[in-house]
């Protein structure tokens, strides 16, 4: 099973994946984690790029979009591995969701592996100002906006569940746990 996290900066991905991939460990399932930009040459450029004053250019951003999407393709075969549960922070979901244009962005992601499970971090975009400290200027606010409407069209097309990552980390993990437990197979009354 291919599960994503996504959600805008600060909304808890990285903390509820820990979290849900202990409780899954804990219930007999083997878990892989991964994260995008990845590790490869290409995810390694990305970080590198996104360093550049010039990053919010269009031409830089469009290269990022190139860079992503061939990041991604490069662990295309990771996800196929059947005898574990993959959870990914971040996918094409958030290229679709940041970049744009959106009909170029759907092009160059044309072959992404799709997930089985979406699950979208809904967070306002006043507290995510306030969780990524140094980055509360007017335009990161009204993007942001911009990018939380984004992702609630966007996960209408896929098989998602939309977590309200508001609450305290515990009520968001066992609203996740909640989320999760019927595609596993997990006895609803089992989950803490
Ligand atoms: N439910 C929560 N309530 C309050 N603070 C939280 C909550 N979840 C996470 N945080 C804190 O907010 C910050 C961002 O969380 P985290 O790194 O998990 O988000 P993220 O979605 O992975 O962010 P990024 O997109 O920047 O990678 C961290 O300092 C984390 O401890
Ligand atoms: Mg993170």
């Amino acid at each position: 099973m291919y599960i994503v996290f996504e959600g805008i900066d600060g909304a808890g991905k990285s903390t509820q994946i820990r979290m849900l991939k202990e409780w899954l460990e804990a219930n007999g399932f083997r878990v892989e984690t991964l994260v995008e930009p990845t590790d490869s040459e290409v995810g390694k450029l990305i970080r590198k790029i996104l360093q550049r004053p010039d990053a919010q250019s269009d031409n830089v951003q469009r290269t990022l979009g190139l860079l992503f999407a061939a990041d991604r393709m490069l662990i295309m075969d990771k996800l196929d591995d059947e005898s574990k549960i993959i959870i990914s922070d971040r996918s094409f979901i958030s290229s679709m969701a940041y970049q744009e244009p959106a009909e170029w962005i759907e092009v160059l992601n044309r072959y992404a592996k799709k997930p089985d499970l979406l699950i979208l971090l809904d967070l306002d975009v006043k507290k995510s100002v306030s969780r990524t400290s140094g980055k509360d200027t007017f335009e990161n606010e009204q993007f942001l906006t911009g990018v939380k409407e984004n992702y609630l069209k966007i996960v209408k097309n896929y098989e998602h569940q939309i977590i309200d990552a508001n609450n305290g980390v515990n009520k968001v993990s066992s609203d996740i746990k909640k989320a999760v437990a019927p595609y596993l197979g997990i006895c609803p009354d089992c989950i803490m």
